[in-house]
């Protein structure tokens, strides 16, 4: 018999019409891993679930359900093998890159792709850039890879995703210019990179309104770049995200270069971005 071509046609005579339609759209693949969220009404289906994306995807070696959200301060989800080998990590390729990654330790989505080298593409030479919330180094590495930055200094309080940070660093030959960072984002900007950047990035939805200070204290007196990562909701996707910049950097020109949505997260819920630059006034 010849192998299924989709996860439609594998899983046809178990699942029905809706059930595949959910089954279609609900999972990652990173590296040889592919992680899947299902709906409690098909948990009695998830061996057989887990074996058809084996079947379909030839490449995988494991296959994980997500069994909790994204949760805490290290953004990390609970994971349970459902098909393949008892794993969770791998080595993930991305524009050129390769990211070494543990699923249930780190966080990491293969859906940030997009706007991780939409970032690397603005970075300008001789750039020294804060990196606050770093995880296993994607945003990093890329800027390294494919633009010509002095110094990125990348900032994460997991020692788990700094350990992978480092060895992300040196798979991908880019040691003399990211510097990974142990530690809390406010507490390493003030002690080490006071008016040290040129661009800073702030890839942490969740808490990047309670770090914009910390941000602005790493800023370069002469200014320069914010990528300020936030939550926005319809109809107002990003008017109370540059209010909120606005009203907190009174010491600053703010300038809104671009503004943009990243990813959905339900029905009117998006992770927007706003590049900012922000100068003397
Ligand atoms: C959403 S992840 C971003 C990961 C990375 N930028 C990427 O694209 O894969 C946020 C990261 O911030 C880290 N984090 C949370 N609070 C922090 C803090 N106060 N200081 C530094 N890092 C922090 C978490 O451990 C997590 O790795």
């Amino acid at each position: 018999m010849s192998e299924p071509r989709n996860l439609q046609e594998a899983l046809a005579d178990e699942l029905s019409e809706e059930e595949l339609q959910q089954v279609g759209t609900s999972f990652d693949i990173v590296g040889d891993i592919a992680v899947i969220k299902l709906a409690d009404s098909l948990l009695e289906k998830k061996e057989k679930i887990g074996k058809a994306l084996m079947e379909v995807h030839g490449h995988l070696s494991t296959v994980l359900m997500q069994t909790s959200p994204v949760k805490g301060e290290y953004r990390t989800r609970d994971l349970e093998v459902i098909a393949g080998k008892e794993k969770t990590e791998t080595t993930h390729k991305e524009h050129g890159c390769s990211f070494k990654v543990d699923l249930s330790k780190v966080y990491f989505s293969p859906r940030l792709a997009h706007e991780r080298f939409r970032i690397a593409q603005q970075v300008e030479s001789g750039e020294v850039v804060t990196n606050m919330f770093a995880g296993v180094g994607c945003y990093s590495i890329l800027m390294a890879r494919h633009a010509d930055p002095e110094k990125v200094y990348s900032i994460d309080k997991n020692s788990d995703a700094v350990e992978y940070m480092r060895d992300n660093i040196r798979i991908n030959k880019v040691s003399d210019v990211v510097i990974p960072i142990e530690g809390d984002a406010r507490n390493v900007i003030e002690e080490h990179l006071q008016e040290k950047s040129d661009r800073i990035l702030m890839p942490l939805p969740e808490f990047a309104r309670d770090f914009f200070d910390a941000a602005l204290q790493s800023l370069k007196p002469k200014g320069g770049i914010i990528h300020f990562y936030d939550y926005g909701e319809e109809p107002q996707l990003f008017q109370p995200s540059f209010n909120f910049v606005q009203n907190n950097s009174s010491s600053r020109e703010v300038d809104l270069l671009e503004k943009r949505v990243v990813r959905s997260y339900g029905p009117n819920l998006y992770h927007v971005v706003l590049d900012l630059d922000l100068g003397p006034k």
